[in-house]
């Protein structure tokens, strides 16, 4: 697919997506894709409608003789630019597409007030992790990643709960194969992912707390499990409730001026 000539970066437009996605399939892991929206079978058309509806999301493709063979997907979070996704095709990766992507799409970023870059990098990938921290990047937080059974357990009388199960979350369900949807107990408010066939995404092990949260989720869909992405101290409670590890995300940041400049060194004793 790939030549050995530089890579075109380039904004997306809602026609990549599909090529897009593609990429994205053949390049992230099993992990990757059973823990994130990543594995949606829909995910061709989330990036498309994100794309079109100029959502938080930048996205860039990569093209190299008029195939896509890369992407990224770059959003703001406060003072923080993040690097969401950046994916490179198998078969054109170690040509400095990714490279390409990330130092002419930081180039390209109207950074505003954003001093620093980060991103989310599974532990388990020592390739992509190695090269974070070769260009400066420094870990500042860790995650673990573990799926813990819901109690069959129904809410009784007295457990008082609403949820935005149905109604639109559901039709971004079928749409895509993953959305999120609200669910309100006396106790708090969470938002909750609903993702592929397996899992309920909760954003902090807190819910396991609540009894009657997880006897709501047990009734709107009892072959799920919790996925819960959290602080590792986390860990023993949830081991307690029957929680498997599934992996470990680790944070990583460093200032973008460092990085453009680190990036751009790279790309010009490349000759790119
Ligand atoms: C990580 C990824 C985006 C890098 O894109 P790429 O086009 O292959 O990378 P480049 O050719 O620009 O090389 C970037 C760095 O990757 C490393 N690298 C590239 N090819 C490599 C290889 N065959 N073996 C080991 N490391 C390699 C090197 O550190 C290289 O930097 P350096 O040559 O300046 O030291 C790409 O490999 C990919 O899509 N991987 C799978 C998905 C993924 O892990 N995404 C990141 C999620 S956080």
């Amino acid at each position: 697919m790939a030549t050995g000539s530089s890579p075109i970066i380039r904004a997306a437009s809602p026609d990549d997506s599909i090529a897009m996605a593609a990429v994205v399939r053949e390049a992230a892991s099993p992990l990757m894709r059973e823990t994130t929206i990543l594995g949606g079978v829909g995910l061709d058309r989330f990036i498309r409608d994100q794309i079109a509806s100029e959502a938080a999301n930048r996205f860039l493709v990569a093209e190299v003789g008029g195939h896509i063979v890369g992407m990224s997907a770059w959003r703001y979070e406060g003072e923080e630019l993040f690097l969401n996704h950046l994916f490179v095709h198998p078969s054109a990766q170690g040509r400095r597409v990714g490279t390409s992507l990330w130092a002419r799409g930081l180039a390209g970023c109207n950074t505003g007030a954003a001093r620093t870059l980060s991103l989310d990098v599974y532990e388990d990938n020592t390739r992509a992790a190695a090269w974070y921290r070769s260009l400066g990047l420094e870990p500042v937080a860790q995650r673990i990643v573990m799926a813990v059974p819901i109690p069959s357990v129904s809410p009784t009388a007295d457990q008082a709960w609403s949820s935005t199960f149905l109604g639109p979350a559901d039709h971004d369900y079928s749409q895509y194969g993953f959305s999120q949807f609200t669910l309100n107990t006396r106790r708090s408010t969470y938002t909750i992912g609903r993702l592929g066939t397996d899992f309920f995404r909760i954003a902090s092990s807190v819910l396991l707390d609540d009894e009657t949260a997880l006897a709501a989720l047990h009734r709107l869909d009892p072959r799920r499990r919790l996925l819960g992405f959290d602080a590792p101290d986390r860990w023993e409670a949830a081991a307690g409730r029957g929680a498997v590890l599934l992996g470990r995300t680790i944070r990583l940041t460093i200032p973008i001026e460092q990085l453009a400049a680190r990036l751009g060194k790279t790309l010009s004793e490349a000759g790119g």
